[in-house]
């Protein structure tokens, strides 16, 4: 067993951490406070193959394994939890699919362009009345000569706005349940297609999310990705993946709130010595160092199975996610908690990462849809 990350892995880590350092950082808080979207980092990011990591070189992408992914995520959330889940998104529900589920025709139409950042991708499941039961969705595709034509309204969808191509879920046999669901890559600019209200967030302020208004929107044929009936395996399967994404990122935010706890503790003076030197303080940024590594190792291990390819990895990826999204929430409280009411203001970053955290147990799954995938591995195994 090797623990350590390879060389490259190791070079992406840190000119990652380093532009994190120099250009996300600085602009991060302002960014939030004003809910702007982190254009210019998004196009610095294209620039260094962000954008294509979940997209094979032939395609223009940079093909990277998910080691290397959950590395570059947890590095990029670690200045901004935004900028991370709105990279993360494009690259494993958008791209990614596409990678494996598209046509060669889809690929060549799409992949080269989201791999250069020219085109933001996004995924649409979601519905104002159908979150955690996703096979629920209201969403209709009705085939109309070579095409569909779509209607519904889509809810919580990031990269809203800013996306121009996006992984849709319809039904097209309601009588079949999830085995009805088909899945589209639909162009914001289809006609019929409209974004809705951009929700005003807790947290992630400079990421949009918000609402996808699909009126007779007429999608080619061509644009099926994958065959009729199998959108909801295909929706599952790229959530397995996408999962391990958004626990990377709860890793990245962790870090970030122990790093600031440290220097704050370090600076910070009380009774006559710094509160670093309070046994209290210091078993908190204990623990939040102890959970941030068993979460990363818990990420790499599900990122390392999804790269074998042929072994189940759901459960690991649901671990990972529970995991990592359950701990970031107690380590950015404790964060805060040292910060005392300076952690309360937004002068300070671990006031950011406390609201970022949040929806972390709940976006991409639940922490309760998480455990019902566990326990359903758990109990077929047995
Ligand atoms: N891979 C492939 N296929 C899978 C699968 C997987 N991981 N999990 C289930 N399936 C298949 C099953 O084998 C089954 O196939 P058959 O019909 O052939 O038997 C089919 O899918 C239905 O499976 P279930 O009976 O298990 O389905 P269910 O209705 O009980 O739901 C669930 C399962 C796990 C609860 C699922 O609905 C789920 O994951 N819900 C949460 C949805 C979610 O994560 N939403 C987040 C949206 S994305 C987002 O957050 C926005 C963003 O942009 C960040």
């Amino acid at each position: 067993m090797d623990f350590t990350l390879s060389e490259e892995q190791r070079l992406l880590r840190d000119t990652l951490r380093d532009f994190v350092r120099r250009e996300v950082m600085p602009e991060a808080g302002d960014l939030d406070r004003k809910s702007e979207f982190p254009a210019s980092a998004i196009r610095r990011l294209a620039e260094m193959g962000l954008l294509g990591m979940a997209i094979p070189e032939a395609y223009g992408g940079t093909g990277l394994d998910s080691v290397s992914a959950a590395v570059a995520i947890e590095e990029i959330a670690r200045g901004s939890a935004a900028l991370a889940v709105t990279i993360s998104v494009s690259n494993s529900v958008c791209a990614g699919p596409i990678a494996r589920f598209g046509t060669e025709e889809q690929r060549r139409r799409y992949l080269p362009r989201l791999a250069r950042g020219e085109l933001l991708g996004g995924f649409s499941l979601t519905e104002a009345d159908s979150g955690s039961d996703a096979a629920r969705l209201r969403t209709r595709a009705v085939r109309d000569g070579d095409g569909y034509r779509l209607s519904g309204e889509k809810a919580w969808v990031t990269n809203v706005q800013v996306g121009g191509l996006f992984v849709v879920m319809a039904s097209t046999d309601p009588g079949r349940g999830s085995r009805g669901i088909t899945a589209f890559l639909v162009e914001s600019d289809f006609p019929g297609f409209s974004f809705g209200k951009i929700e005003d967030k807790m947290g992630l302020r400079s990421s949009l999310t918000g609402g996808i208004q699909l009126q007779d929107c007429r999608v080619p044929a061509g644009n099926r990705l994958g065959e009729e009936g199998e959108g909801f395996k295909i929706a599952m399967a790229t959530l397995d993946g996408a999962r391990i994404g958004i626990a990377a990122q709860s890793v990245g935010i962790a870090r970030g709130a122990l790093e600031e706890a440290v220097a704050f503790a370090r600076q910070r003076e009380a009774f006559g010595q710094t509160i670093s030197q309070f046994q209290a303080i210091q078993f908190m940024l204990a623990d939040m160092a102890t959970a941030i590594d068993a979460a990363r190792l818990m990420v790499h291990r599900a990122a390392w199975l999804r790269d074998r390819g042929s072994v189940p990895y759901s459960r690991e990826a649901s671990m990972a996610k529970l995991f990592a999204t359950e701990m970031v929430n107690r380590a950015a409280y404790q964060a805060v908690q040292i910060h005392g009411a300076y952690g309360y203001s937004r002068e300070y970053p671990v006031e950011r990462y406390y609201r970022d955290a949040r929806v972390t147990t709940i976006y991409e799954g639940t922490s309760e849809i998480q455990r019902l995938v566990i326990a359903r591995k758990l109990l077929e195994s047995v």
